[in-house]
């Protein structure tokens, strides 16, 4: 058995990585990178639309991100801002319901708007999930989760013994989201950095080498390919041929 289907992922996740090194290789400057790399994250969008994929999640900036130089950061923060206005019309014309995970009060307050008028304008969608992850960890992710447990308990509205996998991703930061089938990383590092801990415990990897700013729906339909030559598992044995 080969393990191909047509099975489409339902969950796919994007490490988008690689901004700064294309534009360093080009001798501009890293932030020319980050602006790239929203197109790179348009054109995947919509390729992930055209390809009825339900859920995407994209990570934009990371909690260990605000080590990076302030001028840095700050222009990260000004291109998501700027990009979710942008995208606004779009994302409503098809039908795209936006989601946010992250601690986004540490957020600068016009961002912090933004991400709330997207939530609103598109919460009424029903085609396609975009998880913005923006001040996300995925172990910042997981202590907030059990912190609101802990208030439940402490409220008597929950008992210790009914904690279980269930009750706990429904504290998550989108917990309406199917697990991760598919994490893409593209810039060739094989590392998670803290995304989606929770919801990758079986998401299949693909790791590309092109970096971010040069992805092509061409890139989706490969990783697409080759996740449905995995032969996925979930702790089990092989279905037999
Ligand atoms: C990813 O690109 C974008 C963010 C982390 C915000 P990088 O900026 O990490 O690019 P590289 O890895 O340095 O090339
Ligand atoms: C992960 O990339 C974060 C985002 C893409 C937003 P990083 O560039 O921050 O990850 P490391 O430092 O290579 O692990
Ligand atoms: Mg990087």
């Amino acid at each position: 058995m080969t393990g191909e289907n047509e099975i489409m992922p339902r969950h796919v996740a994007v490490i988008m990585d690689g901004n700064g090194r294309w534009a360093v290789e080009r001798g501009l400057d890293r932030t020319e990178g980050h602006r790239q790399g929203r197109y790179a994250a348009r054109r995947f969008m919509r390729a992930a639309d055209d390809r009825g994929i339900e859920a995407v999640s994209l990570y934009a900036f990371s909690t260990e991100n605000w080590a990076r130089p302030d001028s840095e950061v700050s222009a990260l923060m000004e291109l998501i801002e700027t990009a979710l206005v942008a995208e606004l019309a779009e994302l409503t014309s098809g039908n795209v319901q936006l989601r946010v995970s992250g601690r986004r009060t540490e957020l600068p307050e016009p961002l912090q708007r933004a991400l709330r008028t997207a939530e609103e304008a598109t919460a009424e969608n029903d085609g396609m999930y975009l998880n913005l992850c923006v001040n996300y960890g995925g172990q910042v992710e997981i202590v907030d989760a059990a912190k609101s447990i802990a208030k439940k308990v402490q409220a008597g509205e929950l008992s210790v013994d009914d904690i279980d996998e269930q009750e706990f991703g429904r504290h998550l930061y989108v917990p309406e989201l199917p697990p991760v089938d598919l994490l893409i990383r593209p810039g060739g590092d094989l590392r998670v950095s803290n995304f989606l801990l929770w919801q990758i415990a079986y998401a299949e990897f693909y790791v590309m080498e092109d970096y971010w700013p040069d992805f092509q729906p061409e890139h989706l339909d490969a990783a697409i390919e080759d996740y449905r030559r995995r032969q996925r598992r979930f702790g089990g044995l092989a279905l037999e041929e």
